[in-house]
């Protein structure tokens, strides 16, 4: 059951905002760093999406950002009228050659921007490109109170690959982690 209440509210913000019929991305730059961090920075008190538990700075993630070179790890960002409205990241999975043909898919929509197809439009896109940088299989990390990322990942195709019971506290609640998965056919 979605969270009606914040879905229209959403809905009014995004309207507002005129947002396009269909999205478009490309590759970040350094100049979206700071987008790129509000928008995972908004998330973190919901203590739904990041094991995160105070915001992160600009500098702390310049390492991640220089990470994501385009032809092997990509980091894309949507705009809308120069603002960013969402950010999708390819991540290398644990860090060892023979793991290159994996990769971890991040998704973050700016939460005036959701409910409109973003979320959708970058796992799409993800899925087409992954072959074009030697990835065979996509997975994502995802708390099992996150309902509507847990969704959408459904939607794209991708199975429940494993469980991590109760390894986050959050606010004093336990937490599992999903591990989601699919694979990419070229
Ligand atoms: C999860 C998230 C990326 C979805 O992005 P979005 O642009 O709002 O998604 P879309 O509009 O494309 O919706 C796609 C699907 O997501 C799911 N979804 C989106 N919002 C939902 C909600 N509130 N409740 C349940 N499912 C939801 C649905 O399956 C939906 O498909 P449908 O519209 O056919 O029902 C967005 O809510 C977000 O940025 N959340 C915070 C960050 C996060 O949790 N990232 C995932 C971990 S990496």
């Amino acid at each position: 059951m979605r969270p009606d209440r914040t879905r229209h509210a959403a809905n009014i913000a995004v309207r507002a905002l005129r947002v396009p019929a269909s999205w478009t991305h490309r590759q970040a730059a350094r100049e979206d760093l700071s987008a790129i961090v509000e928008i995972y920075n908004a998330t973190i008190p919901s203590r739904l999406v990041t094991a995160d538990l105070e915001p992160v700075s600009i500098e702390s993630r310049v390492a991640w950002f220089e990470q994501h070179e385009p032809g092997f790890r990509p980091l894309w960002v949507s705009s809308h009228e120069e603002r960013i409205a969402g950010w999708l990241s390819f991540s290398t999975f644990y860090g060892r050659p023979a793991y290159d043909k994996t990769a971890e898919l991040s998704v973050y929509i700016d939460e005036a921007f959701r409910n409109r197809g973003l979320g959708s439009y970058f796992l799409q896109q993800a899925i087409a490109h992954a072959p074009a940088i030697g990835v065979d299989r996509l997975i994502g990390f995802v708390f099992g109170h996150n309902r509507p990322s847990l969704d959408l990942f459904a939607k794209f195709g991708f199975a429940r690959w494993g469980e991590l019971p109760g390894v986050t506290l959050l606010d004093d609640v336990e937490r599992d982690v999903i591990i989601l998965g699919r694979q990419v056919l070229p």
